[in-house]
Parts: C-alpha cells; structure tokens; sequence
C-alpha cells in the first residue's frame, strides 16, 4: 500500500474511533454560568476546584472523571447536602454515570464542606436547578 494512502487510512481511523469517546463526554458536560457568589461560595468554589475539579470539570461542569454536579439530578431534594458529605468522606459506588467509583476525598476538612455546599446550592441556583421532592 502507498504510505500515504496507509497514513490517511489511520488517521480516519483514529477519528472514527475517537468520536463515540467525544460525544460521551460531550453529553456529561453541561454549560454553567457562575454569577455573583456570596463570599462564603467563592471560599467553596476555590476548594471545589482544588479538589474535585479534576473529575468534576471546573465549576462542577462535569469532566472526563466525573459528572457534572450543577445537574437536576443533584438538586438539594435527590441530593441532600448530608449525602455531598457522605460521598466526600466515603466515596460513591458507580451508580447513575459510567465513569466508576468516586474514591473518598477524606483530605477535605467539613469545614470546607460547608463552604463547598454554598458554592454548589449557589451555583444550582443561578443555573436554574431547582429542588425536587425525591419520590422512590
Ligand atoms: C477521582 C474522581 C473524582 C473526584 C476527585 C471527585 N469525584 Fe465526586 N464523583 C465521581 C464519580 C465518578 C461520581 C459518580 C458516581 C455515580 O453516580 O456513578 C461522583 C459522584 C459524586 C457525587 C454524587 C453522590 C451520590 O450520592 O450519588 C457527589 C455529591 C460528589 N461526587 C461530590 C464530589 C466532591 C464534592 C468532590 C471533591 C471534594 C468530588 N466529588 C471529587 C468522581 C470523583
């Protein structure tokens, strides 16, 4: 075979295969818009971005690790702030993404918990999340 034509051929490949990967990790991504914050939140919003950022995607917008948690399924009646503490100091078993297990993030202090949840509830709010009364 030609190299040339041999190249090109991997390179579609490559996108072929690569584009399922994008458009997942398109869809677990949504668009926040972070307003004003009360100083309280812009304390969480740093400590939110230090250690959850990396799978979360900056400001909670969902990355390639982790969903987006300014999401309705996040909303203060399905996920209480006594459950973002729970996964924190516990971890998360895969269960509503594909991403796998949330491992414990125990080298977060409570007391950065409380700012961490004004950052989300905040930002929920701006992005029009609004609360559900969870029905089982
Ligand atoms: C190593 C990656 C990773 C890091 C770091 C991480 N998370 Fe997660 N988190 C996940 C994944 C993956 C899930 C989704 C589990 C599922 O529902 O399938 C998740 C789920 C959650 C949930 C939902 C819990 C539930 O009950 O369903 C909360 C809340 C959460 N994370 C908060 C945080 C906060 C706050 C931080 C930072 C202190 C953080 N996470 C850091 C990967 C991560």
């Amino acid at each position: 075979m030609n190299p040339k034509f041999k190249l090109a051929v991997y390179l579609l490949s490559a996108l072929l295969l690569a584009t399922p990967i994008y458009a997942d990790h398109t869809t677990n991504h949504v668009d926040v818009e972070v307003g004003n914050l009360s100083s309280l939140a812009s304390k969480g919003r740093l400590v939110f971005n230090t250690n959850c950022a990396s799978c979360h995607g900056v400001d909670a917008a969902g990355g390639t690790g982790g969903p987006p948690l300014i999401h309705s399924i996040y909303n203060p009646g399905h996920h209480s702030n006594v459950a973002f503490i729970r996964a924190v100091r516990s971890g998360v078993r895969q269960h509503h993404w594909q991403f796998g297990n949330m491992p414990p993030q125990q080298h977060v202090a409570f007391g950065d918990m409380v700012f961490l949840m004004k950052f989300i509830r905040e930002v929920q709010q701006q992005n029009g999340i609004e609360t559900k009364v969870h029905k089982m």
